[in-house]
């Protein structure tokens, strides 16, 4: 009986000098299962993924069918773009990574990226998934990664 209060006091007193530690993620952490990062095996095959991707994407003729994809595809070294993307991914799968690239919003305000150009990017991105036999539950978390930069990605909405 005193046992289980001294535990519970002893948790209590862990989550708040956690929680009070500036910078740290205030949210509770689900340490139930390994991180997206450590499910997908890391950094190297992140990288690998990403680069085929981009590989698969920078090329891709409906999308540079885009004059302002096309040209900025152009001057943009492929390995820069290859990068910043394995580093933001790296950080939003709960790797060690820090992302300090341009914002979203920033990076592609000048693209006028279009609700069909989105959807062939996610297309290719799910061949790829595909491709490289990424199980069904960390696709979907990548793709739901994604999925959350849209708002700030997609500039022409189709009415
Ligand atoms: C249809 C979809 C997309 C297209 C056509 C596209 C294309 C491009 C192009 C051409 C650039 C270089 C822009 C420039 O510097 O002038 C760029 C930058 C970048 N993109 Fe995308 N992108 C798309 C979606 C995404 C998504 C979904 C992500 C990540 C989740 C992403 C991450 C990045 C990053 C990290 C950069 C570099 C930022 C920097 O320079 O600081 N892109 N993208």
């Amino acid at each position: 009986m005193n046992m289980s209060i001294n535990r519970k006091v002893l948790l209590s007193i862990l989550l708040v000098s956690f929680m009070a530690i500036p910078g740290l993620n205030a949210e509770p952490v689900d340490d139930t299962q390994p991180s997206l990062y450590d499910r997908l095996g890391g950094l190297a095959p992140i990288s690998v993924v990403v680069s085929d991707f981009l590989d698969a994407l920078v090329p891709d003729p409906m999308l540079n069918q885009n004059p302002a994809i096309d040209a900025a595809r152009q001057v943009v070294p492929k390995p820069y773009l290859k990068y910043h993307v394995t580093a933001m991914v790296c950080q939003a799968t709960g790797g060690p990574c820090q992302y300090h690239g341009r914002s979203m919003k920033e990076a592609h305000a000048h693209l006028n990226i279009t609700e069909a150009e989105w959807d062939r990017m996610v297309s290719v991105f799910e061949e790829l998934l595909a491709s490289h036999e990424v199980p069904e539950q960390e696709s979907m978390e990548l793709l739901a990664i994604i999925d959350s930069t849209k708002a700030d990605i997609v500039m022409v909405t189709t009415p």
